[in-house]
């Protein structure tokens, strides 16, 4: 079977970790913590990175050090991995679903603007599968109804908006290391900000809400949400790999690009001139419904090739499907989610392989599509 991802450690990994091991630090506290948060906090120029257990409680984090509460609505793209939304629902607060962009799949300005109300009190932009979101218009719209931004980087390390590095345009950003995301630790997380305050709150929420002067003094309600020692050597030689790993994606996506544009019913994400990461190299098949699109995946499997479908609308989740979180219209989130797959994407994914399976792509679309 062709992966639909996996990951690659040619760097420092087995040597740090081997070093955490023989330090005997091996719980949160110890210096790869440290020098993975100044690492990543210095790829992005920015003052503080708070590492966390995994990308779905920094989002808990980030929302919780942000003062969200069960009076507080936040809006949130309708197509995304579930845990943005989930995380807003762990602050008792409602997430308001909202419709993207046909083009680029991210959340739609104009949805913003008709989604808020007075209990709107943050935006979780998420720049899906790598592709930066339209950061202009919604830092525009933040301002005006004074609106916390929260940005979902866990798909989009490294990608740009107008030369500027996701993640660094909202109060606080989240991201992800899972096993399949551009660097890993396994599972992991880190939320980023330039904000000295919601960098201490985090902090401190993260180890139990303990004060940071008097042991075993609990000043809030706090959380378990802290990254081990193990996991920040695996991030620290994944980070110092990282440019490498993105030029792959970047190669990864050219080739498959090359091989499928011929067909004009693979549509992929519009970037707008940014630079979109290919997280996960992933297309529209144009025309397609949600169950034929599962019968391609269905052929794919049988040639040995792994895909994912492109994420469900949130709205239809039984647990969402209450009057309080119904999405206001959401069709584009319907049709890209009907119709999206993505493909293998990994860095060891050879050049016979990309074109292996946009072969049988193209084959197994036109069975389907007669
Ligand atoms: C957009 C998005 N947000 C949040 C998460 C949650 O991250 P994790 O799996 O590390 O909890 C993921 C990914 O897996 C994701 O893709």
């Amino acid at each position: 079977m062709i992966p639909i991802s996996k990951p690659a450690f040619n760097g420092n990994e087995k040597r740090y970790v081997s070093d955490a091991l023989d330090s005997g630090w091996i719980s949160s506290i110890g210096a790869y913590v440290d020098q993975f948060e100044r690492s990543f906090a210095d790829y992005f120029g920015l003052r503080h990175a708070v590492a966390t257990h995994n990308g779905t409680i920094a989002l808990h984090l980030a929302l919780a050090a942000s003062g969200i509460t069960h009076e507080d609505q936040v809006i949130v793209p309708d197509l995304t991995f579930i845990a943005t939304a989930n995380c807003v629902r762990y602050c008792n607060a409602v997430p308001v679903l909202t419709d993207i962009e046909l083009d680029d799949w991210n959340i739609a300005p104009l949805a913003i603007e008709k989604a808020i109300t007075p209990e709107t009190k943050a935006i979780i932009p998420v720049h899906l599968y790598g592709n930066p979101a339209r950061m202009n218009e919604i830092i525009d719209i933040a301002k005006r109804h004074h609106l916390i931004i929260i940005e979902d980087c866990a798909e989009s390390i490294g990608a740009t908006y107008n030369g500027k590095k996701t993640g660094t345009f909202g109060d606080i950003s989240c991201f992800s290391f899972f096993g399949n995301k551009v660097i890993t630790t396994g599972e992991g997380g880190m939320c980023l900000t330039n904000n000295d305050e919601l960098a201490e709150k985090m902090r401190v929420l993260r180890d139990h809400g303990m004060s940071r002067s008097k042991k075993y003094w609990y000043d809030h309600l706090g959380y378990n949400y802290r990254m081990t020692n193990i996991q920040a050597a695996i991030g620290l030689a994944q980070l110092e790999q990282i440019d490498f790993l993105l030029k792959i994606r970047d190669q990864i996506y050219q080739a498959y690009i090359d091989r499928l544009k011929h067909r004009p019913e693979f549509i992929v994400q519009e970037t707008h001139g940014q630079r979109n990461i290919n997280w996960v190299f992933t297309l529209r098949m144009e025309g397609l419904d949600e169950s034929r699109r599962d019968q391609v995946r269905e052929i794919l499997k049988e040639k040995k090739i792994d895909t994912r479908p492109v994420f469900y609308p949130i709205h239809k989740m039984s647990f969402y499907q209450s009057n309080q979180y119904l999405p206001f219209d959401c069709p584009n989130t319907n049709v890209i989610s009907a119709e999206g797959i993505s493909l293998p994407t990994f860095t060891d994914l050879t050049l016979e392989e990309i074109q292996y399976i946009a072969t049988n792509l193209i084959d197994a679309y036109d069975s389907v599509k007669k």
